[in-house]
């Protein structure tokens, strides 16, 4: 069922578990989503990022949504890591239910200016705005950010940045990256906490693959309602198909196409339940007088 992001953000934030955002990049992995969130019922989020989208056209927007609006759980649709005004536009016409309008690496100014008009768009289209103050390092589809242009959120610069952009949900840089951690994660919860204080908006943390379950616990604790998902469900989705290219002369592709669901299915059923979203599909409903 097609939920707007802020409902099951808003609805996570009140009762202290988190939604999981999978980023997905074709049917496998839109069934694989569809399917782990419907056997824990679970609220969830089907993410996508800008080229994959503009490789996929209206043909792959029309599937996350559709498979998003069948589900028979709460699910939204949100468009990650966005600088171009263009894509956002199309992605809001096409009916998409979020986006984060990126322009962390913008000055902090020209972010502002681009997350405000950003923020009054979607509003317009009853969609909502995801930002990010800081900037997170690490690779994501190719995308690289150094160590040392990475900058942690500032918890008062987030305030005045909440407060004069409109923006609905914030992700914050803590010490969190994207793709692979190349030593033992280190969070800055302290850092987390003052956010906390300064908002009350729900907060996102990026690049969840890798983090051990006390870690995301305790930022559930301290106000993370949207965790972030991609290299854990890529990869496990790239090993299967390395693995069976080799081992495997099986030339039914619907068959590996359902093997390579299912690897990946397993990986998001882990993380709902790590999320503590499992069984709130009908908290959400009834949060929000919906019927499922
Ligand atoms: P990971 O690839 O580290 O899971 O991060 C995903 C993410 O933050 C997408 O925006």
């Amino acid at each position: 069922m097609l939920t707007s992001t802020k409902e099951l953000l808003e609805t996570a934030q009140k009762h202290s578990y988190a939604v999981g955002a999978f980023n997905l990049y074709n049917l496998e992995g839109v069934k694989a989503v569809v399917k782990a969130a419907e056997a824990d019922k679970s609220p969830a989020i089907i993410q996508v990022l800008p080229h994959i989208l503009e490789y996929g056209g209206s043909p792959l927007i029309a599937l996350l949504l559709e498979a998003a609006d069948s589900a028979t759980v709460p699910m939204s649709v949100h468009l990650d890591h966005c600088e171009d005004r263009d894509i956002i536009k199309m992605a809001l016409a096409a009916g998409v239910q979020s986006v984060l309008a990126d322009g962390s690496k913008f000055s902090y100014q020209e972010n502002l200016a681009f997350t405000r008009e950003m923020t009054v768009l979607a509003h317009a289209q009853g969609a909502t705005v995801e930002a990010e103050i800081g900037r997170i390092s690490g690779t994501e589809d190719g995308m690289t950010v150094a160590e040392k242009e990475a900058k942690m959120t500032d918890p008062y610069q987030a305030k005045e940045f909440v407060e004069e952009s409109g923006v609905d949900f914030l992700a914050v840089t803590i010490g969190n990256v994207h793709g692979k951690y190349h030593s033992e994660p280190r969070l800055d919860f302290g850092r987390l906490a003052k956010v906390r204080q300064q908002l009350q908006i729900p907060l996102v943390l990026h690049g969840a693959s890798g983090l051990p379950a006390l870690m995301i616990q305790q930022s559930i604790e301290l106000g993370v309602s949207k965790f972030n998902v991609n290299t854990e469900v890529r990869q496990k989705y790239l090993q299967f198909w390395r693995e069976y290219g080799r081992t495997n002369d099986q030339t039914d592709l619907l068959d590996c196409q359902k093997v390579a669901t299912g690897a990946m299915q397993a990986v998001i059923a882990q993380k709902i339940r790590l999320f503590g979203s499992a069984g709130k599909a009908q908290h959400v409903a009834e949060e929000n007088h919906d019927s499922i």
